[in-house]
């Protein structure tokens, strides 16, 4: 008799950090926000398969804390194309079933792109097939002081021992998403730089050499199939979660 097979579970949530558009668009002689703009378009294909693929959260690093300090013509093209996309986007999303929202500071946006995002919040909040959120101006190691500050605001008289891991996650971006079974960065840098510190920690780590802009569904299929090879285990033995993913393991003795 066979064994019942161990389905490995697929990924809920899915985190992106999206590197590679500027080298995209040095191979084809093109500038760098070429390459950001064939970077936005790519967006829209892998949010699309993702929601074909039952993924429940993507998570997209799109602008982080320390991008401003790039030349001022790539932060405006940046700019505009995240202006842009919220613009276009938001009724497809709405009518598709994706909430959409942004994580980090949005303070230090433009009025304009502030009004965006928030009537792209706002048309969107009822959704609930996909959620979508778009990391801009955002840094894991701010979100984590960010938590800290809002919840010692909030309890003046706490001591340390009151302080614990559902105070944090209580008062970050995050609060009501999941944290992300699977990372996947493009552009061959092996690194997380401060993306969803604390909410990666037990999250398997994909990196792949391909550039933002090629990454299409094949090339998530590939992430995905290697994600399902994967055991988690949480710190836990490989034997305690065999068992516990399939109590009913009828042993050869037993068959
Ligand atoms: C990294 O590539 C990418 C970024 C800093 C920006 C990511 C932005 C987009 C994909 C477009 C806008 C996003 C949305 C949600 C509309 P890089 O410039 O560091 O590439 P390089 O390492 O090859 O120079």
């Amino acid at each position: 008799m066979s064994m019942a097979p161990t389905h490995a579970p697929s990924a809920q949530h899915i985190a992106f950090i999206m590197d590679g558009n500027g080298r995209w668009a040095k191979k084809r002689l093109l500038p760098r926000a070429a390459g950001h703009a064939k970077g936005a378009a790519q967006v829209r294909q892998i949010i699309e398969a993702c929601a074909e693929r039952n993924v429940r959260y993507v998570t997209l690093y799109a602008f982080s804390t320390e991008n401003w300090a790039r030349p001022s013509d790539e932060v405006s093209a940046l700019m505009s194309l995240f202006l842009k996309y919220l613009q276009s986007e938001v009724r497809t999303m709405r009518d598709n079933g994706i909430r959409l929202r942004v994580f980090g500071d949005r303070t230090a946006f433009s009025d304009e792109i502030q009004a965006a995002i928030a009537l792209a919040e706002s048309s969107t909040a009822g959704n609930d097939r996909l959620h979508l959120s778009v990391a801009a101006n955002y840094g894991g190691r701010a979100e984590m002081i960010q938590a800290v500050q809002t919840w010692m605001a909030a309890n003046p008289d706490a001591t340390p021992h009151d302080f614990d891991e559902r105070a944090i996650e209580a008062h970050l971006y995050t609060t009501d998403v999941p944290p992300p079974d699977l990372l996947i960065r493009t552009g061959g840098e092996c690194r997380i730089s401060n993306f969803l510190l604390w909410q990666t920690a037990y999250t398997e780590l994909y990196f792949t050499d391909t550039l933002w802009p090629e990454f299409g569904a094949k090339s998530l299929d590939k992430a995905l199939a290697w994600f399902a090879t994967r055991e988690r285990r949480f710190g836990k033995t490989s034997e305690q979660v065999s068992e516990a993913s399939n109590p009913q393991k009828i042993t050869s003795a037993q068959a």
